[in-house]
């Protein structure tokens, strides 16, 4: 099994660390930090996300000094440094001398200076300074040996509604559509006398304007990922130039709308992602965040830049990480191929809108409370690890297909239900295969899809071009294809395919006449025609028509009971399935479950409900992650004639694993 390099090689070792703002304290404070830091085996800091003003007061004004003694004092306690541009929010006097910077809300109206992510992407004026100082922080820093990554900016994330972008929306457009009349064609137009005759009329989609051609909304929706990700390159790129052999990235946040991080991944050396669960949230939605970060780069290793070690502020109700919760994350994040564990942030701010969230250095400013005990422990034993998980990979057979493009078609459409929770029922159909302990990647519309032998796409309701011939092609090979109720609907610019599932019918074997919209309190069922049971769907039906397909389940109720609801076909080599309808999990648990043994695909290990497994391998070692989610300890019996050993563990590992409330093991297999 090949392994990844780390993500630099000066330092093949967990990163432990996180956010620290020392700009905001006094220099007394410093020294205290870094002894904590110490303290808290805490071998990476983040400085600079948010030092703009810090480090320039005016635009013809430069402060480095505070910055040189805290990377100085970093250096001497032997602390790693990740730097970070601090282009997320632009100093007031650079909003009051350029109001162009301003970005405008979805109204076109200019909004006022303060927040964060309150620029406009498309600003000559905010692009000429973030590219300025990001130019002067990597000729100063640049030859720092503890310098390990640059972080640009920090999650890239608000779009602008302004005159700026607008004209250059035009320009993004002519360049994709070429002719006026192509737009109009694509764009479906004609439609409510909407056809433009001139490029000057098209507007962003105000929320006061036109939200009714969702060629139009969805184009916007890729410029403003592109605008924004252009301010990234920018800055990447002039930092790239001066230090050509320091990692470039900078924050993502999961299934963000805004932005395509499908396409942003090509453009970061390493994705890094700022991962915020619910304090109650389901694992495997974690676990699904985890696979999509690790997919973005086709299964290289990812960073886990940010989460809290007690709590967050900005939920309605932000209950603590129970004791034991932030170990069991940090290691569920390792477990799905995260190379760091890192948080935000190091001190606790007095004031401002986040002195209420958790940190590793409570007001309190004591190094004797649980969280600072936990994050300590949990450094200390990560510092033991080593090198052992470092780069290793996650071989995965099984691929769940995600798509911002369909999203946003989706959230776009009209009907015939709304909302219509794409990434809920993206989630819903991953978890039922992670109940399994399966390895699973998150992969995309451009994905390589030769790697697996199993493949969902949850309501793929936009399909790019070539992706359904690439899945003919696969499926004629061999390989099994698994689609939903609503796909196969529209193309790239929401043109809705002339019957659907549009380019699947062919691979599907079906065809689909009519959607049903069920109310929230309506059900109906899908029966199994060979007699084994039947369970609940709920939210849309499609009536559908086999033509080739093999009929596996059928509705039971309605004026359409007795027609299919679940169809298998068999195409070439390959076979491909079609669930009509939303189904209650504990269809998927038995659809999933009869797919993948069929495929051959085994759990890693049998487990007890709650207990997770998960593989990463290197050319050394195959090292199995198993991950207590229960706030009860259990007992996990491992195979016959086996033998492993646990790298958290202290003696050997017998025939049976007891693992602790909320405990972790990484079990090597000794061949
Ligand atoms: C984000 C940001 C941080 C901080 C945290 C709080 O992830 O990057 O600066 O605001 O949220 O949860
Ligand atoms: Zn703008």
């Amino acid at each position: 099994m090949p392994s990844y390099r780390p993500i630099n090689s000066r330092a093949p070792f967990i990163w432990h660390g996180g956010d620290y703002n020392p700009e905001q304290w006094p220099p007394e404070v410093w020294d205290e930090d870094v002894l904590l830091m110490q303290q808290a085996h805490f071998n990476i800091a983040t400085i600079g996300v948010f030092s703009w003003v810090s480090l320039q007061p005016a635009e013809d004004s430069w402060t480095w000094g505070w910055l040189d003694r805290v990377i100085e004092k970093l250096a001497t306690a032997g602390r790693n440094i990740c730097l970070a541009t601090p282009t997320a929010a632009q100093p007031a006097w650079m909003s009051q001398a350029y109001p162009d910077v301003l970005r405008a809300d979805d109204r076109g109206r200019r909004v006022h200076h303060g927040g964060r992510t309150n620029y406009c992407p498309n600003s000559p004026n905010y692009r000429r300074l973030a590219v300025q100082i990001a130019t002067k922080l990597a000729e100063r820093y640049g030859d720092l040996p503890n310098l390990l990554l640059w972080h640009v900016s920090n999650e890239y994330a608000t779009p602008c509604y302004c005159e700026l972008c607008a004209q250059a929306f035009r320009g993004w457009l002519q360049q994709r559509y070429g002719s006026l009349d192509e737009l109009n064609a694509r764009w479906w137009t004609r439609f409510w006398s909407h056809t433009y005759t001139d490029w000057t009329q098209i507007e962003p989609p105000f929320a006061d304007g036109e939200r009714n051609i969702h060629g139009l909304t969805i184009d916007y929706r890729r410029f403003q990922s592109d605008a924004l990700m252009e301010c990234y390159k920018l800055e990447r790129d002039a930092i790239r130039a001066i230090t050509p052999n320091i990692p470039i990235t900078t924050n993502f946040m999961g299934t963000f709308p805004h932005l395509d991080y499908r396409a942003w991944a090509q453009e970061v050396d390493v994705i890094a992602w700022d991962c915020y669960p619910w304090p109650k949230a389901y694992p495997g939605d974690i676990a699904f965040l985890h696979d999509l970060n690790r997919g973005l780069k086709d299964g290289q290793p990812f960073m886990l830049m940010e989460q809290t070690p007690s709590s967050q502020n900005w939920q309605p109700v932000n209950a603590l990480k129970r004791p034991g919760i932030l170990r069991l994350w940090s290691y569920l994040a390792v477990a799905h191929g995260a190379d760091t564990v890192m948080y935000f942030q190091w001190r606790r701010g007095r004031g401002g809108s986040e002195k209420f969230h958790g940190a590793v250095v409570e007001h309190s400013g004591r190094n004797d409370t649980r969280v600072f005990r936990e994050v300590s422990e949990l450094g200390a034993e990560l510092e033991r690890l080593g090198d052992t998980t470092i780069g290793a990979m996650t071989p995965a057979r099984v691929g769940v297909l995600f798509d911002w493009n369909n999203w946003w078609a989706i959230d776009a459409a009209v009907g015939p239900i709304n909302p219509k929770n794409y990434v809920e029922f993206v989630r819903k159909h991953y978890a039922a295969l992670w109940r399994k302990n399966v390895p699973i990647d998150i992969i995309f519309s451009d994905s390589d899809l030769g790697r697996y032998d199993l493949v969902i796409a949850p309501m793929l309701y936009l399909v790019k071009p070539g992706l359904a011939e690439r899945i003919e092609q696969w499926v004629q090979s061999g390989g099994t294809f698994v689609a939903t109720v609503f796909s196969g609907v529209a193309d790239e610019t929401d043109l809705a395919f002339e019957g659907y599932p549009g380019p699947f019918k062919q691979v599907l074997g079906i065809r689909v006449e009519e959607i049903d919209a069920l109310y929230p309190e309506q059900h109906n069922q899908i029966v199994m025609a060979d007699g084994s049971g039947s369970y609940s769907c709920a939210n849309l039906c499609d009536i559908v028509y086999a033509e080739g397909a093999q009929v596996l389940a059928t509705y039971g109720e309605d004026f359409y009971a007795g027609t299919p609801v679940v169809t298998e076909n068999s195409f070439g080599q390959g076979r491909a399935y079609y669930i009509a309808t939303d189904a209650e999990a504990s269809f998927l648990d038995d659809f999933y479950g009869h797919l993948l043994e069929a495929q051959g695909i085994t759990p890693l290990l049998p487990t007890p409900t709650g207990v997770e497994v998960t593989l990463r391998a290197t050319e050394q070692r195959r090292l199995l992650f198993v991950l207590n989610h229960n706030a009860e300890a259990t007992q996990v019996p491992l195979p016959e004639g086996q033998r492993f050993r646990d790298h958290l563990g202290a003696g050997p590992v017998g025939s049976t694993l007891d693992l602790p409330p909320y405990g972790v093991s990484i079990l090597e297999v000794q061949e």
